[in-house]
């Protein structure tokens, strides 16, 4: 937590939290003025949190964000006023009188960690934009599919613990997740479709749309993006005529943008399935994509000099 600092005289109010308040508050806050915060919105951080990228860098939003986020909530001279609104000022420059709104939360705020299950679990909502919940697991499989959930099924504990484990099965099994086993799934373990549909929407390894045989991510991290990461990803929609987010119609490949595979060194990168390429260059492409389009694939690492190994 940071320190307080040696008090100036008078407080300053900061109307909005987004990501130039907090930095005003901050700059306030370390000149050894009392901030206060006030912010509309239930919590700090304004647009910006909703950003996954920033332009014209593309450097990720919360990376610049979070770090003024948590010195904000931990600095002792910054009192957040959040669902709240300024309803009227008086007074004059120096001395200001300002009277503000704070909007009831219906939680205790002392003991809440934000985790968000309460929204999940909200029965109120989950009757309102879900059919029935008796009637999820009657929707009837057919019996190919039965005879795979309860296979898959039958290799998990069943409890809300293994929802991921059991997603996981079913995605590799179908290569999506199927909308009827999904409310399979939530009867099964009895828990709210609302739960399992946030948790298939999450992750970016399940998908609910029919995916190829082939998943070819390319990375546009910062510095596969500064790589050529953009003319790799335009060459491989030109080559298998998908934009991206598709899938050919021969199920074969389906082409996603990631962010940062975590090996920016071998920029820019692409990955096949488990199969990792870097270095990659538009005449590269060719040759990888043969491979899978005969099936000669082999599982590794192909970086500039491991592919010539694979070639
Ligand atoms: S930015 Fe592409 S691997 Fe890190």
């Amino acid at each position: 937590m940071i320190k307080k600092t040696d008090q100036k005289v008078g407080a300053v109010l900061v109307v909005g939290a987004g990501v130039g308040g907090m930095q005003a508050s901050l700059d306030l806050a370390e000149a050894g003025y009392n901030v206060y915060l006030v912010e509309k919105g239930p919590s700090i951080g304004g647009v910006m949190a909703q950003l996954d990228k920033t332009f014209p860098t593309n450097d990720c939003a919360m990376c610049t964000l979070a770090p003024r986020m948590v010195d904000c909530g931990g600095h002792l001279n910054i009192e957040k006023l959040t669902y709240s609104e300024v309803e009227s000022i008086e007074g004059e420059a120096g001395n200001f009188r300002i009277r503000v709104r704070k909007k009831p939360r219906f939680i205790n705020e002392d003991k809440c960690t934000g985790c968000g299950t309460c929204t999940t679990n909200c029965p109120v909502l989950n009757i309102a934009h879900f059919e029935d919940v008796d009637e999820l697991g009657k929707v009837q499989l057919k019996e190919e599919d039965r005879q795979i959930f309860q296979q898959i099924l039958s290799q998990h504990d069943i409890n809300r613990e293994s929802i991921i484990a059991v997603l996981q099965d079913i995605n590799n099994r179908y290569r999506y997740l199927p909308d009827d086993i999904l409310r399979h799934v939530a009867a099964a373990l009895n828990v709210p479709l609302s739960l399992v549909y946030s948790l298939a929407t999450f992750y970016n390894a399940f998908s609910l749309v029919p995916r190829g045989k082939y998943v070819i991510r390319v990375c546009m991290g910062t510095a596969c993006h500064v790589q050529g990461g953009h003319q790799i990803l335009q060459g491989l929609e030109r080559m298998l005529n998908v934009p991206v987010g598709g899938t050919t119609e021969d199920m074969n490949f389906s082409l996603e943008e990631v962010r940062c595979l975590g090996c920016c060194g071998l920029a820019p990168v692409i990955t096949i399935n488990e199969d990792l390429y870097g270095s990659v260059t538009q005449a590269k492409l060719p040759k990888i994509l043969k491979r899978y389009r005969e099936e000669e694939v082999s599982v590794g690492i192909a970086s500039e000099g491991v592919s010539d190994a694979k070639d």
